[in-house]
């Protein structure tokens, strides 16, 4: 459990830790690969410690050393059969990239994650995986985790997926990895690219034509070097932090902004808020600038339509900072919310209309008033986050900036993706 008070500033330099999706897919391609991958800046998260212990419990060896992960690739034909059911944990993005890997491989294998995962749409990844003849099914026949894979060769397929998400289009990719041709994923908004990116970087056959992806099956993958840059869903919450409280001024270093990944940049300047990027590159074959952001008299906004996917994780706290931003702001075309690590439309309403925000959830997003030019008047409420981290950051930036004493019970779940959270919100109000 955590308590939160109203601060007077965020002041300071931070380095958010690294990008979730990307140290995901490090240690799986690296799995699948010939020789040692090295990963640096890797998430320490529960998520992905979920990806490694599932490849571990393959037979790939995966050791830690002086804050480097080293994965001993065994190529595309090297996994061994699990000898029990693989532990996903709280992770959509194992469960789903997995099981196109799975659905490949010569031995049948099953997968089960927590209670939060285990309610979470697989039907998304069980029908195209099915067009190509794999052999998949929902344990308990809901269309959820358990899953149970019984692994066999693939037929090449072109998928139109009904949704823009990164999940869905890398199973299909992945399962391709082992189908008899060309398999090719159309998706409705362009979901982010870190799979096309690195399978690339890895040696693969793999282009984009707009929202088109095409994989051809390599005969093998050759190990890489990754540099994992910082997680701008993470920045997220430290960037808003940095908008609404007074007298802010913080330097986040080293975020990703792949254009895939970068919408929330692109609604706080439609915002009008005080956002620099500094120091441009590119490390790892993804484009990372560090971030300076400053208090801002915010603006509301309309934010809808094919940035969408670019922001998802985000939604949460660009809700938040709605309530501070002068006027009104509609988020909408964001269904996907509601089928995350919980229905984060809902959840979102809920506490920020204990909080005392003016909020309206609609189906697919949320309209969001602020009171009077940007003052919220939020107070203190005991904040229920379903355990979901997100949320629970979410509203740590909510408590820092209300009256009274904001409580977050099931704060612990922040380690999910953040380990160092609170420690660092500590650091930069001033009080370490
Ligand atoms: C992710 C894709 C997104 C995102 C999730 C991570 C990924 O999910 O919300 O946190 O790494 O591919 P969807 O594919 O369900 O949109």
């Amino acid at each position: 459990m955590k308590t939160l008070t109203r601060k007077t500033g965020l002041r300071g330099t931070l380095t958010v830790p690294g990008d979730k999706s990307i140290s995901h897919r490090a240690v799986m391609f690296g799995a699948l690969a010939e020789g040692t991958t090295t990963i640096h800046g890797f998430l320490k998260g529960a998520d992905c410690l979920s990806t490694i212990g599932c490849f571990r419990a393959m037979g790939i060896d995966i050791e830690e050393k002086d804050d480097t992960i080293y994965v001993h690739g065994k190529g595309l034909h090297g996994l061994n059969a699990p000898s029990k059911t693989l532990d996903v944990g709280n992770s959509g993005t194992t469960t789903r990239l997995i099981s196109g890997i799975l659905a490949g491989q010569p031995f049948s294998s099953e997968l089960s994650g927590d209670a939060s995962l285990n309610s979470r749409p697989m039907k998304r990844v069980i029908t195209p995986l099915t067009m190509m003849h794999a052999d998949i099914k929902s344990k308990n026949g809901d269309g959820c985790a358990p899953l149970i894979i019984h692994g066999k060769p693939l037929t090449a397929i072109h998928y139109d997926s009904p949704v823009a998400s990164a999940q869905v289009k890398s199973c299909v990719l992945l399962a391709g990895l082992y189908a008899d041709g060309d398999t090719s994923v159309t998706e409705p908004a362009l979901s982010r690219d870190h799979t096309e990116r690195m399978l690339r970087s890895f040696g693969a056959d793999i282009r984009t034509e707009g929202t088109t992806c095409t994989i051809t099956p390599p005969k093998s993958l050759h190990a890489q070097h990754i540099e994992v840059p910082g997680d701008i869903s993470s920045a997220a919450f430290f960037i808003v932090a940095a908008l609404i409280t007074p007298n802010s001024d913080v330097l986040i270093q080293n975020v990703g902004i792949n254009p895939t990944r970068a919408g929330i940049l692109e609604v706080c300047r439609n915002m009008e808020a005080d956002i620099t990027l500094e120091n441009v590159r590119e490390a790892g074959g993804e484009p990372v600038a560090d971030l300076r952001v400053r208090t801002s008299r915010l603006k509301g906004t309309v934010i809808e339509g094919d940035i969408i996917p670019a922001l998802i994780d985000e939604l949460p706290v660009i809700a938040l900072m709605a309530c501070f931003a002068e006027g009104k702001t509609i988020i909408r075309d964001a269904h996907e919310l509601r089928v995350k690590e919980s229905d984060r439309i809902a959840i979102v309403s809920e506490n920020l209309t204990a909080m005392g925000a003016d909020v309206i959830p609609t189906d697919d997003g949320f309209i969001i008033n602020s009171k009077a030019d940007g003052e919220t008047g939020l107070h203190d409420a005991s904040i229920q986050c379903a355990m979901d981290h997100r949320i629970a950051m979410t509203f740590a930036i909510a408590g820092v900036n209300a009256d009274g004493e904001t409580i977050i019970t099931d704060s612990d779940c922040v380690d999910v993706s953040y380990p160092d959270f609170f420690r660092q919100l500590d650091t930069l109000c001033g009080q370490q």
